[in-house]
């Protein structure tokens, strides 16, 4: 069937094309019906069945005879060390870790949060979780102790299990001091720890940590517990317009359902072939692509534990695809910036015979034609850009290439995927002609695998995307849809900026701003960046009577932005301003602020009073190297 049946038999009739993707998994009860509407707009899938993620993900393979295959590389250029686990030892693993979380009391829906970097156990870890039902949260290596306390609190784990360390080029993470700073500040304490101790930094353990491997001695392996097809497989914290960020909950049956659909049908695998994307476990990516979807798939999946350039070089990527067979490979557009920056003639990449490979898929943040067209030219194969959120865990458009290759438009992220009826709007509601700018949304019921709610906060999820435009989901996103349905993202309508694919709050960063004593008043806005897309700037106004240098409050403003938010953020650089740009109604003016940056038209908006105050901020633009005079 080719894109356009494909997408029609869904729009028929969705519960019948979810309930024939259903097929594909395992259930102890299949479902019998599809949808349930909870009404107010929330909707859950698969609610009557009862399913289990790791089986589904780990041990159907081996009942199929699939034991021998390898289920996860671990490569890591960092560590200069490689290794591979087949099914049947994941298996293993994963049972003796169930085994041993559900000796010390944690049980269906218990939550654990998983704090670590790029290594097998991360994985070993969520798939123990899911193997007895436990609810887990991974929080990225690149956050403060502050952002991994707020996560403690809001999903109140019984257990923590973490690494001593993350490893970034040249710089050991040591993940306890954060840990312990987390635990220390959060109001919730998990009842113990466990801890994998990496011999790149050992770390003393408190009377409440259990060392990874004393943990699990003798213990006896554990089976799969069903659970129903609406218990939460997880709950991934993402960055909304305040500081507090937003827990994702996901559906374990939808999540089963969705992933396995996309892995032939978008990414063109079989089960068997090699699948990589080099992102991080803390992020959605991470869940769905390094984790979930090539394992339920019966995939080879990558860890990757280093970045495109620098780990050695930036042929890295290249020698991983090459050295490991990987069929298809996702990664962010900024890696590929990165790459395309020290390499700019692509010599690293003909070191390598890249053969196996039969695309590249990109995400995260906007692919610019740039990147796209040069690896294109360098990898000869098709580069397929695809538009998706952490809420909804997977491709909500893209280019259905296992399916039919379409025709690609640079800088269009496709069409709409099976689930997704997907539409511009104005500001009232109303919908755009093909070729208008308006607000993304997408027709509720969203589809499976698609968050049922914010954990904890179903009137957030309400507010946050279901009130705008009654009837829709909205996405978060402006963009235009041209008469052949292909969509252009052009920009985000919160405060939500995307800096080297990691997606941030620039609120949270002004909550971490106004707690300096000298600011009495911030503004934090996304600027593009030749390589990261786009990074921070702070605009900071300070409180009357302080007169001390500029560049010792900046640089103040700059550490507690790292240490209470994490080194992610790159939150590198701010100006001192007299006053921030403000509408009448005293709106701050932070696109007109990011367009002066980027050297973009604007028409000064008729609702500002203080037109001084733009010349100003270009003027401080132009000496760090914005705002073209
Ligand atoms: N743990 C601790 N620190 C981390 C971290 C982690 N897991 N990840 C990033 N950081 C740190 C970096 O070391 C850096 O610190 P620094 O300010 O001391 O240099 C800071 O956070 C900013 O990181 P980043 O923005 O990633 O910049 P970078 O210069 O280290 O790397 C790229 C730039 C483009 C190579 C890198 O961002 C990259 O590979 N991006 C791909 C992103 C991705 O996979 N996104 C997932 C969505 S698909
Ligand atoms: P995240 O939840 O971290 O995956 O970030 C989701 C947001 O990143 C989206 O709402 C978009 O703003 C942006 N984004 C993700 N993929 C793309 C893409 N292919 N093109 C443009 N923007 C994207």
């Amino acid at each position: 069937m080719g894109y356009r049946a494909e997408y029609d038999f869904w729009k028929a009739d969705p519960e019948a094309y979810w309930l024939k993707q259903a097929e594909a998994i395992d259930w102890v009860e299949a479902p019998k019906h599809a949808l349930f509407d909870r009404g107010n707009g929330f909707y859950e899938w698969f609610a009557d069945a009862k399913v289990n993620t790791c089986w589904n993900a780990v041990d159907r393979h081996v009942a199929a005879g699939r034991g021998d295959q390898v289920a996860i590389i671990h490569d890591s250029p960092i560590t200069g060390t490689k290794s591979k686990i087949t099914y049947f030892e994941l298996k293993d693993e994963v049972s003796k870790l169930a085994g041993a979380l559900a000796m010390r009391g944690v049980t269906l829906g218990d939550r654990v949060i998983i704090y670590m970097p790029m290594v097998s156990e991360a994985l070993i870890a969520m798939l123990a979780c899911a193997r007895i039902g436990a609810v887990h949260s991974v929080v990225f290596g690149g956050f403060a102790a502050n952002e991994l306390a707020v996560r403690i609190d809001d999903c109140t784990p019984k257990v923590i299990i973490a690494a001593s360390c993350g490893l970034e080029p040249g710089r050991v993470v040591a993940y306890k001091p954060l840990l312990d700073g987390a635990i220390e500040i959060a109001e919730h304490s998990p009842e113990f720890c466990v801890i994998l101790q990496r011999e790149q930094c050992s770390c003393d353990l408190k009377k409440t940590d259990v060392d990874w491997h004393a943990f699990q001695l003798g213990i006896k392996p554990v089976d799969c517990v069903p659970v129903a097809g609406n218990h939460p497989a997880y709950i991934l914290y993402t960055s909304g317009t305040t500081g507090a960020p937003k827990g994702v909950v996901r559906h374990t049956g939808g999540h089963l359902v969705a992933l396995n659909w996309t892995m032939k049908n978008i990414y063109q695998v079989e089960p068997g072939e090699v699948f990589w994307a080099a992102s991080d476990v803390g992020w959605v990516v991470g869940h769905s692509y390094i984790c979930y979807a090539p394992l339920v798939h019966g995939n080879t999946t990558i860890v990757f534990e280093g970045k495109p350039i620098g780990t050695p070089d930036a042929g890295t990527f290249w020698r991983v695809i090459e050295e490991h067979d990987v069929k298809s490979f996702f990664t962010a557009p900024t890696a590929i910036r990165a790459v395309k920056r020290e390499d700019p003639k692509g010599l690293e990449r003909h070191k390598y015979n890249l053969g196996c490979l039969r695309a590249l898929y990109l995400a995260g943040e906007r692919a610019d034609p740039d990147t796209i067209e040069w690896a294109q030219n360098i990898l000869g194969v098709p580069v397929f850009d695809h538009w998706w959120q952490t809420e909804t865990g997977f491709t909500i458009v893209g280019n259905p290439a296992g399916l039919e290759e379409l025709p690609v438009k640079i800088g269009s992220p496709t069409v709409p995927m099976p689930g997704y009826d997907v539409q511009i709007l104005d500001d009232l509601g109303r919908p755009v002609a093909p070729g208008e700018l308006g607000a993304v949304v997408i027709k509720l019921p969203l589809p499976p695998g698609t968050l049922p709610t914010l954990w904890n906060a179903d009137d957030r999820f309400r507010k946050s995307y279901l009130e705008a435009f009654p009837g829709y989901y909205e996405t978060g996103d402006a963009g235009i849809m041209d008469e052949d349905g292909y969509l252009y993202i052009m920009a985000r309508t919160d405060d939500v900026i995307n800096v080297a694919g990691h997606r941030l709050s620039t609120g949270a960063m002004e909550e971490v701003l106004a707690g300096h004593p000298d600011v009495a008043e911030c503004a934090v806005v996304g600027v593009s960046d030749p390589l990261k897309g786009q990074v921070p700037l702070g605009l900071l106004c300070l409180t009357s009577g302080v007169n001390r240098q500029h560049p010792e409050i900046v640089s103040e403003c700059v550490k507690i932005v790292r240490d209470q938010i994490g080194p992610v953020a790159a939150f590198k650089q701010a100006l001192v301003v007299d006053r921030l740009p403000k509408t009448r109604s005293g709106k701050i003016l932070r696109s007109t602020v990011v367009k002066i940056a980027d050297n973009q038209d604007f028409k000064v908006p008729a609702t500002i009073d203080d037109l001084a105050i733009l010349d100003e901020i270009k003027l401080a633009l132009q000496t760090i190297g914005y705002a073209k005079g």
